[in-house]
């Protein structure tokens, strides 16, 4: 076998990634946001330092389009997992993998991954090279997307993409186009449903006008940011080394879960902060820090400073003893009604712990879905029927 002459030896993903965009003078700045492994024309990517279990981050990659297709974004044809300091990639079809990709998974896509096995073998490149190095730039410039299917799962997402895109079409126009996919030719394959098979999630597909006139189980951002508050407060509270979880037991649409972290505190951006915290706090951190920011990032953008990086630098206030990393992660989301899991699902399912009822438990015909009225006395008592929801990997 022939080694490589030398190795790279990157600390962070990020790094790499950057020089490895460099190497096939990719410009990163638009196509890769903070932390994303990031799609790039028809190929996904998923970056890791080295990679010894090809399935994990295979399946990893999966569940990332598995959710793409729920949001209403298009399927790369191309999955490629690159190993960056082993300087290999892996290439794969992601139509080979279809019925996974259609398949719903609760929690974020690098969790829980051991279980998957494929016998596909990929295109193994060696990039330490410059034969590997042009095959990948000509794997980069293909610009080709797998097809799904439209479901009750992703039909919203569809359809927000579809009136982002005509935001003036009616909701038959969205009809005819998922029937015979113009704008989503290549994308979607045409459906061959029909519309009362949507009947109890129907007014989610109208036009965004009209869905503003929904909204009556809303919870309005104040409340929520109120309600956050008091919960990091008692996450504080925990002793150390103890874990957490927050359970939603009538999430809704999930409102409540808006201003949680959803990455490590260290990686967001003072950009990102005014998501996470209100506008007091945000000022007074910044007032705190003035000086760190004038003299080691003056001529900075916001976007690009991390809370990581300034908190190398100790001041009276740390915004560590505000936030805790990935809040959300450890958030279980309940709801009962088809419409608002349909949304939940959309809006949370890749970033949740868990959503109850599970996708098996959703069906299209009924306006209910099955085990998520949290007044029942087995999501109460937790009866053997409640318990059967949550799988051994929460456990
Ligand atoms: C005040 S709203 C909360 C909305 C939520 N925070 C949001 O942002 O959408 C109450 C929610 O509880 C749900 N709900 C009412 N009774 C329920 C039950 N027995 N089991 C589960 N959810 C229920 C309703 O469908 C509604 O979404």
């Amino acid at each position: 076998m022939n080694k490589k002459s030398s190795n790279k030896s990157f600390h962070s993903e990020r790094e790499g990634q950057i020089r490895f965009f460099e190497g096939l003078k990719i410009s990163t700045d638009v196509e890769l946001t903070h932390n994303t492994d990031g799609v790039y024309k028809g190929t996904l990517f998923e970056f890791k330092l080295t990679i010894s279990d090809i399935n994990k981050v295979l399946f990893q990659a999966i569940k990332y389009l598995s959710h793409k297709r729920i949001k209403g974004e298009p399927i790369p044809a191309q999955i490629l997992l690159v190993a960056l300091n082993e300087e290999n990639a892996y290439l794969f079809n992601s139509g080979d993998f279809l019925g996974d990709i259609e398949e719903i998974y609760a929690g974020a896509a690098s969790k829980n991954n051991a279980d998957f096995n494929t016998k596909i073998k990929p295109d193994k490149i060696d990039f330490s090279n410059i034969k590997g190095l042009q095959h990948l730039t000509e794997i980069l410039e293909i610009q080709k997307y797998t097809k799904i299917h439209i479901d009750v799962f992703d039909v919203v997402g569809w359809a927000n993409h579809y009136y982002t895109a005509n935001p003036k079409a009616s909701k038959s126009k969205l009809f005819e186009e998922l029937r015979s996919p113009k704008k989503f030719k290549d994308y979607i394959y045409p459906w061959k449903g029909k519309d009362i098979d949507f009947k109890y999630i129907n007014d989610l597909l109208n036009d965004k006008i009209r869905k503003k006139e929904l909204g009556a189980f809303y919870t309005p951002s104040p409340y929520c940011r109120k309600a956050v508050e008091l919960v990091r407060r008692a996450i504080k509270q925990l002793p150390k080394g103890h874990d957490y979880i927050i359970l939603d037991r009538t999430a809704g649409t999930g409102n409540l879960e808006e201003f949680l972290t959803d990455k490590r505190v260290n990686d967001i951006t003072i950009d990102e902060l005014d998501r996470y915290i209100d506008k007091e706090l945000k000022t007074k951190y910044l007032q705190n820090k003035k000086d760190i920011i004038n003299t080691f990032y003056s001529g900075h953008l916001f976007g690009d400073i991390t809370v990581g990086e300034l908190e190398k630098h100790k001041t009276k206030i740390s915004i560590h003893n505000y936030l805790s990393d990935n809040e959300i992660s450890h958030t279980i989301v309940n709801t009962y009604e088809l419409k608002e899991w349909i949304v939940l699902n959309e809006r949370l399912g890749d970033k949740v712990k868990l959503i109850i009822p599970p996708s098996a438990h959703v069906k299209e015909a009924n306006p209910l879905v099955n085990g998520g009225d949290a007044l029942s006395d087995h999501f109460i008592l937790g009866s053997k029927v409640g318990r059967m929801f949550i799988s051994k990997d929460y456990l």
